[in-house]
């Protein structure tokens, strides 16, 4: 682990902000528990997100079950295709991501977009070694390993069920249901926050590859034909891109462009994703996301997933290596295509058009009296047949007679006996499948990237001091509250006013132990961006003493009006300067 990972890993579990769970027996890797302020940060970093991308945008938000049945996932293509690179240690045993072993021993970045085949062929070449033991792992296999957690639904092993690898396929397969919820009008958005499952190889790095974690999800329905994404919103914002044709290159690099420049000069293929991508610039930064630590990189074509047909990651700077923490895909109608198939639903919504339209259908209408005769009991199947291929070929009735194939013989019927004909009919409208524009936000990596990149060192009254300089919109608590002193009537003042801040709905710490400078490091070390004291002067004037944890510039406010001014430094509406 970085220097910066140890200090964080360290900082989170003394201070409550996360650890690896169920310590007592020795841990499990990948499964962590939020402490208070964690679990505090994280609820924000959530609420922040339902902001941006629900109540902003207009769209639905529902929560769907973490377990599904096993057709959810044969479907979706989980089932044969969510794997990742597996080899084994023939000497110890240990498993190891082997990609990332190629990653980590050679000048390969990305080796999650090579073959099986190639990867072993790395591993022999370089005589890389199994990280645990140091044996040689040159010959043995490398296998696709699924990701999925399996479990059974219900006693016996009839019902398998999964825990979803991502939470969109539950919004996918109420699909029907969910549009007529949007009254069939697209486009229209349906988000999801909640856990997700990979049963990951290796899971290493602290919270940043991890076995149960959660994810905010937004799936955008669209017309593909005739949608357009608001691009005027953002054509302006200036996005650190850097492109597959740039990673690809030797001198390549991150580019600085608008979002109307990328779209135009086709960097960013499909603008619904350029639209997602600037508008997520500002979102970043408003948790606190480094722009200096921050990229959009775009998948190389071996590497999108099997539902993507392109994607960006925007990705943080962590301990020097650059970290996905959302993905923009765009996953055309793979889904709903495949939820079609599989259950035989209706995934599609009825566009209705403007004014009616009359188009020309050809139709058949077999003939059984001729059918019948020729070919005995297989006439109803040529039938059938047959209205299928007039739906899907018409051209193939264009001659005297078409040849179908049922139960692998094939039928020759004449023209005359399909009843072929070409009919006039007025249509109201038609049948669309949406295509799907999916921003996924990995929580656990926002979360830790925003704790990295607040993690701060300074020097106050001669002392090293350590804060973090959160956003006090994401901040665990958003104000200290001290007495001065817990005397002269000091503490029963403060607990007044920490008990009037949190029924004004702040996040209050209350803390009258130790010196005020301890109190103010144990604030500012888990991020609190204000502190109220209590004084004497308190008593006097009915002032109090508020500092702000960056600068830990102070200023004296009045405390009627103590609440509002504090809540409008969390929103976002007033800066401790303009106080
Ligand atoms: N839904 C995208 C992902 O889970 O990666």
């Amino acid at each position: 682990m970085s220097d910066e990972g140890e200090r964080l890993t360290e900082l989170a579990k003394r201070r409550g902000f996360f650890l690896q769970s169920a310590g007592a027996y020795g841990g499990v890797s990948g499964f962590y528990t939020y402490g208070p302020q964690g679990a505090a940060l994280k609820d924000n970093v959530e609420d922040a997100w339902r902001d941006r991308y629900v109540t902003r945008e207009g769209h639905m938000e529902i929560s769907a079950p973490d377990v599904m049945p096993e057709a959810v996932f044969e479907a979706s293509g989980h089932l044969d295709g969510f794997d990742d690179m597996i080899i084994e240690c023939p000497e110890c045993g240990e498993s190891h991501r082997a990609d990332h072993l190629v990653e980590d021993n050679t000048d390969i970045e990305e080796a999650e977009s090579v073959s099986t085949e190639e990867i072993a062929e790395l591993i022999a070449e370089h005589d890389l070694v199994c990280p645990s033991c140091g044996t040689g792992l040159a010959g043995e296999p490398v296998d696709d390993f699924n990701l999925m957690f399996e479990t059974n639904i219900g006693p016996g092993s009839s019902s398998p069920g999964y825990l979803r690898p991502e939470t969109a396929q539950g919004i996918f397969v109420e699909f029907p249901q969910l549009a007529e919820y949007a009254r069939n009008q697209l486009p229209f958005g349906v988000a999801q926050i909640g856990k997700a499952y990979r049963n990951e190889i290796s899971p290493r790095k602290s919270l940043i590859r991890v076995r149960e974690f959660t994810q905010a999800e937004l799936e955008h329905f669209i017309d593909p034909e005739t949608d357009e994404p608001p691009l005027e919103r953002v054509e302006d914002v200036t996005v650190p891109l850097y492109s597959a044709k740039q990673q690809e290159s030797e001198d390549g690099d991150v580019q600085e462009l608008t979002i109307r420049e990328a779209v135009d000069e086709g960097i960013i293929g499909d603008e619904w994703v350029a639209f997602y991508l600037g508008l997520s610039k500002a979102w970043y930064e408003r948790i606190g996301v480094d722009m200096d630590r921050f990229r959009y990189r775009q998948h190389l074509s071996g590497e999108l997933a099997h539902y993507a047909a392109d994607c960006w990651d925007a990705e943080s700077e962590l301990g020097g290596d650059w970290v996905e923490i959302t993905g923009f895909a765009y996953r055309g109608d793979y889904d709903l295509k495949k939820h079609a198939e599989h259950s035989g639903e209706d995934y599609t919504v009825f566009k209705q058009y403007d004014e009616p339209v009359t188009v020309e259908r050809p139709t058949v209408d077999p003939d059984m009296s001729v059918l019948g005769p020729e070919f005995g009991g297989a006439a109803g199947a040529i039938g059938s047949e047959l209205e299928s291929l007039v739906e899907r070929n018409p051209d193939a009735f264009d001659s005297d007679a078409v040849t179908v194939e049922v139960d692998g013989e094939e039928y020759t019927v004449d023209i005359e006996a399909t009843g072929y004909s070409v009919e006039e009919v007025t249509e109201s409208g038609e049948h669309i499948r949406p295509h799907v524009v999916e921003p996924s936000f990995g929580v656990g990596r926002l979360v830790y990237t925003v704790l990295a990149h607040a993690h701060t060192t300074d020097e106050v009254d001669g002392e090293e001091r350590s804060y973090l300089s959160l956003p006090p919109e994401v901040a665990p608590t958003t104000v200290g509250v001290f007495p001065l002193m817990d005397k002269d009537g000091l503490g029963e003042r403060a607990r007044e006013v920490a008990s009037d801040l949190r029924a004004a709905g702040l996040e209050v710490t209350y803390d009258d132990s130790g010196a005020i400078g301890r109190r103010y490091r144990r604030q500012d070390e888990v991020g609190t961006p204000f502190c109220v004291t209590i004084d004497y002067e308190t008593q006097e004037d009915g002032t109090v003493t508020v500092r702000e944890r960056d600068t830990t510039a102070q200023q004296r406010v009045a405390v009627d009006d103590l609440a509002e001014t504090l809540t409008a430094l969390r929103d976002g509406d007033l800066t401790f300067d303009e106080l």
